[in-house]
């Protein structure tokens, strides 16, 4: 419908009781964007991935997504009920699934040989018939990541799918999303700032308001001022002396989200 946009939020609010977690929240995706969605914690950054999920009714706005793709969607670690008892290869299948008939669904060799290969991608294919109980944090990570992929998503939205893991593993997860994104459109939320700006081409800010978008090259700039609170002067505004900055940062940010 829009030419060159996956993702349309127009003027997007939404409440919960009497806690408004977005307020008129309007931008776009770009078809192949790699977008990280960053800001503090209770920002709204979950919430906003809901509503595009349809999971959250809103109190406000549009959202549009383009109908010619298939949403692929990696849940935050925490919602995801690992006491379900359910093999990795069920889980990894289950991302064919749309509706209710989850026991029941028969799977063509096409799409167990592709779920084959989206595990082996992710190095998981040992673990195939482990329960999803059994694995630790990191491998549950790239399980849900590899159910995410069976469904060749042309639009794949991660939320924080690197919390909490060890920096190997992190980085993998960084690898393929890098590789994935020269072919379809990815959001991620996360509060890797540092990492993040070594491979997204646009970011935005969210504390219930949208705070800041863009794809500039003001871009880091913007997101450290808002990460700090303080203004940055433009003669700061070297590659060198922000990179310095972010690692700084990043350690700073962790600490208050975790106070
Ligand atoms: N199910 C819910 N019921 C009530 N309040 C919620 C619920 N989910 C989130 N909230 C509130 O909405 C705000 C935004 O939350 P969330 O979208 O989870 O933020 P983030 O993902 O950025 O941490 C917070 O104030 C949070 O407490
Ligand atoms: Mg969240």
């Amino acid at each position: 419908m829009y030419e060159d946009v996956d993702i349309r939020f127009d003027k997007v609010s939404v409440s919960y009781g009497t806690v408004k977690a977005l307020d008129t929240i309007t931008f776009d995706v770009k078809k192949q964007d790699f977008m990280g969605i960053i800001g503090p914690n209770g920002g709204g950054k979950s919430t906003l991935v809901k509503a595009l999920l349809g999971l959250v009714e809103l109190d406000a706005g549009k959202i549009y997504i383009n109908p010619d793709k298939q949403v692929g969607y990696v849940p935050q670690f925490a919602e995801f009920d690992q006491s379900f008892p359910i093999s990795v290869m069920e889980v990894v299948l289950s991302g064919l699934i749309k509706g209710k008939n989850y026991f029941f669904k028969k799977y063509s060799k096409e799409e167990v040989d592709f779920a084959y290969k989206m595990m082996s991608k992710l190095d998981i294919t040992d673990l195939k018939y482990k329960q999803i109980g059994e694995l630790s944090g990191g491998q549950l990570q790239k399980v849900l990541v590899a159910r995410s992929l069976v469904s060749k998503p042309g639009i794949l939205i991660l939320d924080e799918p690197t919390a909490s893991l060890d920096v190997k593993v992190k980085n993998e997860i960084y690898d393929i999303l890098r590789k994935l994104s020269d072919d379809i459109t990815i959001l991620i939320i996360t509060h890797d700032i540092a990492e993040i700006f070594t491979f997204v081409k646009s970011v935005a800010y969210i504390s219930q308001t949208l705070h800041y978008h863009g794809n500039d090259s003001k871009m880091r700039k913007s997101v450290l001022e808002l990460t700090t609170g303080c203004p940055i002067e433009d003669f700061m505004f070297s590659e060198e002396a922000l990179k310095k900055d972010f690692m700084e940062t990043e350690d700073k940010y962790h600490d208050t989200r975790h106070s």
